[in-house]
């Protein structure tokens, strides 16, 4: 009997279209689901999405529609995560909506199970919430006041609630955390501990009555469960626990392991195994912890503008190229940045040079000097083929050594080293001068290209996870059989029939010129920020009107102007408040020529604190929009309102 293998992404919030650094995660996880296949395994890969929640309800409401079709919306609408994984050739057996029937009854039943059995018990909550994280926060958790994982202003909570015993558990998960290998990377368990179980448990928040959008307390009305006690029982519901809609639980948990990012970590490292133990339900083998996909050595979000688009990316540069990319160039347990140059330096090295050259320099030596086939009899050299042989046996050890721990960075490091070393076997084996002699040399040309098939054979069987319709095409190219190109074949050299017969292709990675290609993305990049200029509601601080009258705003008339030496921005105004001049320097300058500016009305921060700007004294600031095309626009006032008046 096959062995089982079950493997999990996180299942996304529908809340806005998904970009590269959630593609990073599901790739990843599809190349590993991919690899268990291949190497023999039953395998159930289950992604989903998470689809309840204050966020998404907000969200509906601004769109103006129900929360149910805005996820809708995004989950299967154009260019929605089903198309997405659809596009990327994401393997996955199962897709989970927290919104589907069978899950939240199941999600019922377990809310009510750990009520009976004393986990959950009612009282009243008070505390911070982080809106955009859905996560409530303790004042000794917050960090300057604000989110620890997102930095936005929290908002005060109270409300009766149920509650869950974490604080129970807190002895048995750091158990867990500190002498098992329950959580990888293991730098990640030393910030569990230290950041979240020393300080002390507390226990956790796990229904709200502000909101509706979420799955119903059904034993006490106007209780929805909290969003992350409903998201991750998913990973056990779309197997059928608690419902009748599968039947894969007994077999298949507890999960072979969950790929999650980084700040997610202490959900599913946490709370989650107090929860499975609470149920009495066996914990899941591994949580691995990945890194994030950084922009510019920060994180991607919608709301700083600078997510990528998956789609893009992949009509650019092949969706293989891309997946190729995300895991070659990353190491998985690691934070790393993204830039379009390292994309297409990665694919014009790797994929084009190397790779890419290897197939079609082997291909067609092969039609030109034989024909398209081989002829049985080769002449092998020991001393020159040694090294190449010895490399092409021990790859597949090497790689699965390296894919068993989620290494995919290095295991494609193994073959490309092999890649390489076989470029270079061409270079010392001279195929071009063997040629010029077929009846002295065409035995001993025929088995130089031979290893060179036996490579590409190799490498394109265990490229298979990371790109999946490519090695397909190598292996045809090639001329394979079926039988040679398992995961079986890919550990023994020889096993490509000696009278291969190649069939040419198409370049399967023409080389990039990078600087066009870099041209073309901004281009569109700008055309799409343009598009979207409509963006989100952004999260704001609420302030008092007390705290704002502590402001003062006043029309200001633009007497004399001019630019500040040295300055690209700054431009120094005198204003007239009617009853005084006064001096301000204001970084405008980009968008206005002094002469411009003289007769206007503008509103001046006229109690602002005096500075100093590149050695000037300012006394105030004049109030300007910075529209998402970059470029300011200063608030002019009435030409009639009068120099001093209060703006309320
Ligand atoms: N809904 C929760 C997960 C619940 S699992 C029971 C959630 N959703 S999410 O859509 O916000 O994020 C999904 C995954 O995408 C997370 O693992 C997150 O770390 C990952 N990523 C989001 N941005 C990322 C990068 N820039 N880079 C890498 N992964 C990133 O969290």
């Amino acid at each position: 009997m096959k062995e089982k293998f079950y493997i999990t992404t996180p299942i996304y919030y529908p809340s806005d279209k998904l970009h590269i650094g959630h593609t990073y995660c599901t790739v990843a996880t599809d190349a590993m689901a991919r690899y268990k296949r291949m190497t023999g395994h039953d395998v159930i890969f289950l992604t989903g999405t998470d689809e309840h929640g204050q966020k998404i309800e907000d969200k509906a409401k601004a769109a103006g529609v129900s929360p149910q079709q805005f996820v809708d919306n995004i989950v299967l609408g154009e260019k929605g995560v089903q198309d997405l994984w659809k596009l990327m050739n994401i393997s996955n057996d199962r897709f989970i909506r927290t919104t589907d029937d069978y899950h939240v009854e199941a999600i019922q039943k377990i809310f009510k199970k750990m009520y009976e059995n004393g986990d959950i018990y009612k009282g009243s909550y008070k505390g911070k919430y982080c809106k955009p994280c859905e996560s409530f926060w303790t004042e000794s958790q917050l960090v300057d006041g604000k989110c620890p994982d997102c930095g936005r202003p929290v908002e005060d909570a109270e409300e009766e609630a149920y509650f869950f015993r974490l604080s129970k558990y807190a002895d048995r998960v750091r158990d867990l955390l500190e002498n098992t290998d329950f959580l990888e990377p293991r730098s990640r368990v030393h910030e569990m501990v230290n950041n979240f179980i020393k300080p002390g448990l507390e226990d956790l928040c796990v229904s709200r009555t502000s909101f509706t959008w979420g799955v119903p307390v059904d034993f006490d009305k106007g209780h929805v469960v909290y969003v992350w006690v409903d998201a991750l029982f998913n990973y056990t519901t779309a197997l059928g626990f608690m419902n009748g809609k599968y039947d894969d639980y007994k077999d298949f948990w507890p999960a072979d392991v969950h790929f999650v990012g980084k700040e997610i970590v202490r959900f599913h490292s946490i709370i989650w195994p107090a929860m499975l133990m609470s149920m009495e339900m066996p914990l899941p083998k591994k949580v691995f912890g990945h890194g994030w996909l950084l922009l510019d050595g920060g994180k991607m979000s919608k709301s700083k503008g600078n997510v990528v688009d998956p789609y893009v990316l992949a009509e650019k540069f092949g969706v293989d190229a891309l997946r190729f990319f995300l895991l070659r160039t990353f190491p998985f347990g690691s934070d790393g940045n993204f830039s379009n140059e390292a994309l297409i330096s990665t694919i014009n090295t790797d994929l084009a040079n190397d790779l890419g050259n290897l197939l079609s320099r082997t291909v067609s030596m092969i039609e030109k000097y034989f024909g398209g086939t081989l002829p049985v009899e080769q002449t092998e050299d020991a001393e020159k083929d040694e090294e190449l042989v010895g490399l092409i046996s021990n790859l597949r050890g090497l790689y699965e050594e390296q894919m068993e721990k989620y290494a995919f960075q290095n295991a494609l490091a193994e073959i490309f080293n092999v890649i390489s070393r076989a470029n270079k076997y061409i270079d010392e084996n001279t195929p071009w001068v063997l040629a010029k002699d077929m009846e002295a040399n065409g035995k001993r040309l025929a088995r130089v290209m031979y290893n060179l098939l036996e490579v590409l054979r190799v490498s394109a069987i265990l490229l298979t996870p990371f790109m999946p319709t490519t090695s397909v095409e190598i292996l045809r190219q090639i001329g394979a059989c079926e039988c040679c190109s398992k995961w079986e074949a890919a550990g023994v050299y020889g096993s490509l029939k000696a009278d291969a017969s190649v069939v040419r292709g198409e370049n399967l990675f023409p080389r990039i010129d990078e600087a066009k290609m870099l041209a073309e993305l901004e281009a569109e990049r700008e055309a799409a920020m343009k598009a979207n200029a409509k963006v989100e509601a952004p999260v704001e601080e609420e302030i008092t009107i007390d705290e704002f009258a502590k402001v003062s705003l006043r029309c200001a008339e633009v007497i004399a102007c001019e630019r500040v030496e040295k300055s690209k921005k700054l431009l120094k105004l005198q204003v007239n408040l009617g009853y005084e001049t006064r001096q301000v320097v204001s970084g405008i300058a980009e968008a206005y020529t002094p002469e411009t500016l003289i007769g206007k009305k503008v509103i001046l921060v006229s109690n602002l604190k005096p500075a100093k700007l590149m050695g000037i004294d300012s006394y105030g600031m004049i109030l300007a929009t910075k529209g998402s095309d970059g470029v300011l626009r200063v608030a002019f006032l009435d030409p009639e309102t009068e120099n001093g008046a209060e703006v309320r």
